[in-house]
């Protein structure tokens, strides 16, 4: 299992911080939400703060754009040095373009679907994508409540990936938590993105052990 803390959930005024709490959790990675205020109603961070994290740690940054225009900074976040980039299936009119651009700059490429977009969507990019980022909730905020039925979502995509004989790694965003994460591993999920549950707990070096565990045990 991979394990993404999302930072959107950390304490904005104290970034340097939660890096060391991801790191102190042995993170594989740091994931960026990017909103625009346009795909989705909300504002986060830009390329420059993810410069600024890129510098400071070693745990590879997960860029995830919800952002109307991916291709206008698509080349910003490659030049700040993030690792994964992942653009939203419904924002992305020149898809094959993006995923290529992004593999040509030696990261890893990534397609975000909404809880509405079928995984059937995706068919035509398995054999150029790295990894999936299957949302488990509408994205534009943190703290909601998981859609059960992102489960069955997650083992219908792994059937897909499985039948193409692609190496595809499913990741799931939203309302990840103990009650939820073990059923998604089994379903086929490989990362998992954890933002309210890991930095809203009052120790997340135990809840990030607590979560790796039920996946444990899960397989
Ligand atoms: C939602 C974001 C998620 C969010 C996850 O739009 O894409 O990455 O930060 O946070 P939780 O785990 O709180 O749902
Ligand atoms: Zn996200």
């Amino acid at each position: 299992m991979r394990f993404a803390p999302s930072i959107l959930a950390a304490d904005l005024a104290d970034l340097a911080s939660a890096l060391q709490v991801c790191e102190s959790a042995d993170a594989d990675f740091i994931h960026f939400d990017v909103m625009d205020g346009h795909f989705v109603p909300n504002l986060t961070f830009g390329a420059p703060v993810a410069r600024a994290l890129a510098q400071r740690t070693s745990i590879p940054l997960d860029v995830h754009l919800m952002v109307s225009d991916p291709r206008s900074m698509l080349d910003d976040y490659l030049d700040a040095g993030c690792a994964r980039i992942a653009v939203h299936w419904e924002a992305a009119v020149h898809l094959d373009g993006l995923l290529t651009h992004i593999r040509n700059a030696d990261a890893r490429a990534g397609v975000a679907i909404n809880p509405a977009t079928p995984v059937e969507a995706l068919s035509a990019v398995l054999p150029i994508v790295d990894f999936v980022v299957l949302m488990s909730v509408n994205p534009g905020f943190g703290g909601q409540p998981f859609i059960e039925r992102s489960i069955a979502k997650v083992a219908r995509l792994h059937q897909l990936i499985e039948r193409a004989g692609h190496e595809v790694e499913i990741e799931v965003d939203g309302g990840v938590d103990t009650p939820n994460i073990a059923a998604l591993s089994r379903a086929g999920a490989a990362t998992f993105v954890v933002g309210s549950a890991f930095f809203g707990s009052s120790d997340p070096v135990t809840k990030a052990a607590e979560l790796r565990r039920a996946v444990a045990e899960a397989s």
